[in-house]
């Protein structure tokens, strides 16, 4: 969800102004993807390298993400849409920790939209905290390391047990991941876009679908011609 900041700047409005408009343009997103059936929708709203900010910026972002979370829990329900927060917690205030353990388990039986939220997430952080997990399990001699595959790292991702990621969308401009999904968008088509995340609603994430849809995914098998 990238731009926010420029978005303010660009209006002489304070950068946390942007961050405000993000999360109008997040209620559009998600309402939309919810009504078209799509079933896992992956937000990244703080990256791990995100806490080097200001402490300013910082702390109204944690601010935001409480009152968010505070007031959207309802109207998720409402729209039965799941929730699963990923990424390194402990670094929110506990008032936010809290409040994201019952916002999860308040919507964990829904069985619409999962809505993923990333927060102090980081592609790399993930893999690390999956090889822990593995390298634990393996120690304590649950699993044997020969029997690794693919299919049983993948399990200890943070994105266990949703499906693939067919969808990249980054807006802003920007043509880089920045450590967002690593591992999960091996085979993700990517769709990037000069609008910045606040500009960002219905219409362009149909843009960005109507987009995907003429994709030649061949998941690296040969065409026959
Ligand atoms: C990146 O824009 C955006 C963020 C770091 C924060 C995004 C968070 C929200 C929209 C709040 C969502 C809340 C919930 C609970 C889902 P940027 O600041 O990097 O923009 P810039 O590149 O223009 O400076």
């Amino acid at each position: 969800m990238d731009g926010n900041g420029r978005w303010a700047s660009g209006r002489g409005l304070p950068r946390i102004v942007g961050h405000q408009q993000g999360v109008r343009a997040v209620r559009s997103v998600v309402k939309a993807c919810g009504a078209m059936g799509v079933k896992t929708l992956t937000l990244f709203a703080f990256s791990s390298e995100n806490k080097n900010r200001s402490t300013e910026e910082v702390s109204l972002l944690f601010k935001l993400f409480l009152t968010v979370l505070k007031q959207e829990v309802k109207k998720l329900n409402k729209h039965n849409v799941r929730l699963k927060i990923i990424g390194d917690l402990s670094l929110f205030p506990e008032d936010v920790q809290q409040t994201a353990i019952e916002a999860q388990a308040k919507l964990s039986d829904n069985q619409g939209l999962t809505l993923v939220i990333a927060a102090n997430y980081g592609g790399q952080w993930d893999i690390v905290q999956a090889t822990k997990q593995v390298v634990k399990a393996a120690i304590n001699g649950h699993i044997n390391p020969e029997d690794i595959t693919i299919d049983s790292f993948q399990n200890y991702l943070s994105l266990a047990g949703e499906p693939a990621v067919d969808l990249l969308i980054r807006s802003s401009g920007e043509l880089r991941i920045s450590n967002f999904l690593l591992w999960d968008v091996a085979y993700s088509e990517m769709y990037f876009t000069d609008t910045l995340w606040p500009d960002f609603d219905e219409v362009e994430l149909n843009k960005a679908i109507e987009n995907f849809n003429h994709r030649d995914r061949r998941y690296g098998a040969r065409k026959e011609y």
